[in-house]
C-alpha cells in the first residue's frame, strides 16, 4: 500500500523521499581511486595496487569444489537463517582446535560475511540515540552499521601510544549514560594491529559491569604474524565475536561470514536474520565445509607466510622512504603510514601518485577523522616483486 501521508516520508533535497539516515552514510573513497585506476589501466597504463582490502589469493580448490559439488547436487535451497548445522558444527571444532575454546554450535550464527554479522550484531544491540565507542582510525562501515540503527558512532582518537586501539582507559573517559557498546576490531583495519588480551577482558569487564556490550570483530584473525591472537571468547562468553571467511580463507566473493552471540540473545538474533537474509548463500556454506580440511588449512598457513613476508618487505621499505610507522603491525595485510613528513594532505597525495607515479594507496579519509589527511593505508595485497615495483615508484615521485 501506498503511504499518502507526506509527514511519513523525509524529503531528499530534489522533493523525493530519502531517509536522513543515509545523509550519514559515506562511501568508500579508496573505491573511486579504484575505479580511476582500473581506468587508468584500460587507458594502458600499469598500475601498482596497494589499496586493495582482500587477499590476491584465489579460494582454495578444495573449497572451489565442494561449492561447485553442492551445486551439482542441487543444494540450491534455504538453509536454516542461523545456518547450516554442519558448518556451524565444524565453526565450533576450528575455536576447540585453533584455539582451544569450547564454543556451542548454537551460538553460532552463519552470516553474509562479517558485514551480515555486524548488521545482526547491532541491530540486535543499538536502539535509536544509543551510543557506540569505535576506534579513529577503523573500519568505515562499523560506524554507519551504527548509523543505519539510527545509533550514534563515538569514534574516539587513537594513536601509537595505544597500538592505534582502544583501551579500558580509553572506555573509562568516553563511556556515557548513552553508551550502549563498543565496537573493537584485532587485528585493526587499517593499522593490523593488535588488543592485548588483559585489554581486552578489561574492556568486556567494564561494558558489562556498565550493562553494555562488547563487540570484537575477529576478521583478520587468521592473519597474524608475531605470535597467536587468542579469541575474546577464551576470556568471556558475553562478548560478541564477528568472523568471516573472506580475509584467512581467501572467500570475499562467496559472502560468508559468522557471528558467535551471548546463548540469550541467539532467539533475538534468528527472527533478525530470518527476516533480513533468510539465510546465507547454501552453495557458500557447503564449500565453506572444506575450508576445515586440514590440507586446506595448511594452504592458508602457507598463504599467511607469504604476507609475513610481504610485510617484512614493505614495513621497512616504507620507512626507509620516509613514511612514519612507529608500531610494527602484527596482523591483517595492511601497513598505516604516516605520511605528514612527505606531503600535507594524504588524499591529494594519494590522487597525485595515482595519476603521475601508477600507485593506488588508500588515503587515510577513509578511516575516520583522526589525523586522517596524515596517513595512507598500504595493503600488501600484491606479491613482493610488485610491492617493490610499488615503493621505487613512490621513491621516485617524492624525488624525481
Ligand atoms: C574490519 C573489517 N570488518 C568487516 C569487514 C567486512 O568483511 P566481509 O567480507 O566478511 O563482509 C571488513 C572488510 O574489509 C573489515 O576490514
Amino acid at each position: 500500500m501506498i503511504d499518502k501521508n507526506p509527514d511519513s516520508q523525509i524529503t531528499g533535497r530534489k522533493g523525493w523521499p530519502l531517509a536522513q539516515r543515509v545523509g550519514h552514510i559515506e562511501p568508500f573513497h579508496v573505491m573511486a581511486l579504484l575505479a580511476r585506476a582500473r581506468e587508468l589501466e584500460a587507458a594502458g597504463r600499469s598500475i601498482v595496487h596497494m589499496e586493495i582490502g582482500e587477499p590476491d589469493f584465489a579460494t582454495p580448490e578444495s573449497i572451489r569444489k565442494a561449492g561447485a559439488q553442492a551445486i551439482e547436487r542441487g543444494e540450491t535451497f534455504y538453509t536454516p537463517a542461523l545456518g547450516l548445522p554442519a558448518l556451524r558444527q565444524a565453526i565450533a571444532a576450528f575455536y576447540r582446535s585453533r584455539y582451544g575454546v569450547t564454543v556451542a554450535p548454537e551460538r553460532i550464527i552463519v552470516t553474509p560475511g562479517a558485514s551480515g554479522a555486524l548488521l545482526l550484531a547491532t541491530s540486535a544491540l543499538i536502539n535509536p540515540g544509543d551510543e557506540v565507542l569505535l576506534a579513529d582510525p577503523g573500519y568505515p562501515a562499523n560506524r554507519h552499521f551504527v548509523r543505519l540503527m539510527d545509533g550514534v558512532p563515538v569514534g574516539i582518537a587513537v594513536g601509537p601510544d595505544s597500538n592505534y586501539q582502544l583501551r579500558s582507559e580509553h572506555l573509562q573517559q568516553h563511556w556515557g549514560i548513552r553508551s550502549k557498546a563498543a565496537l573493537l576490531a584485532t587485528p585493526s583495519n587499517p593499522t593490523g594491529t593488535l588488543i592485548e588480551p588483559d585489554e581486552l577482558c578489561a574492556m568486556a569487564h567494564f561494558a558489562a559491569a556498565r550493562g553494555g556490550a562488547l563487540i570484537v570483530d575477529e576478521i583478520y584473525h587468521g592473519l597474524v604474524y608475531d605470535g597467536a591472537a587468542q579469541t575474546a571468547l577464551a576470556l568471556r562468553e558475553d562478548v560478541f565475536v564477528i568472523n568471516s571467511f573472506s580475509k584467512y580463507f581467501n572467500m570475499t566473493g562467496w559472502r560468508l561470514g559468522w557471528l558467535v552471540a551471548p546463548e540469550r540473545y541467539v532467539d533475538a538474533i534468528d527472527r533478525i536474520a530470518q527476516n533480513v537474509f533468510l539465510a546465507a548463500s547454501t552453495p557458500a556454506q557447503h564449500a565453506a565445509l572444506a575450508a576445515f580440511e586440514p590440507e586446506t588449512l595448511a594452504l592458508l598457513d602457507a598463504r599467511r607466510d607469504e604476507f609475513r613476508v610481504r610485510r617484512d618487505f614493505l614495513l621497512p621499505a616504507l620507512r626507509a622512504i620516509g613514511f612514519g610507522v612507529p608500531q610494527q603491525p602484527q596482523g591483517a595485510f595492511y601497513i598505516y603510514a604516516n605520511s605528514a613528513a612527505l606531503a600535507p594532505d594524504s588524499f591529494v597525495f594519494a590522487r597525485e601518485l595515482l595519476e603521475q607515479a601508477g600507485v593506488a594507496i588508500t588515503p587515510g579519509i577513509d578511516f575516520g577523522a583522526h589525523a586522517a589527511h596524515e596517513h595512507l593505508r598500504f595493503a600488501y595485497t600484491c606479491p613482493v616483486d610488485v610491492l617493490r615495483e610499488g615503493v621505487a615508484r613512490i621513491a621516485r615521485f617524492l624525488k624525481p
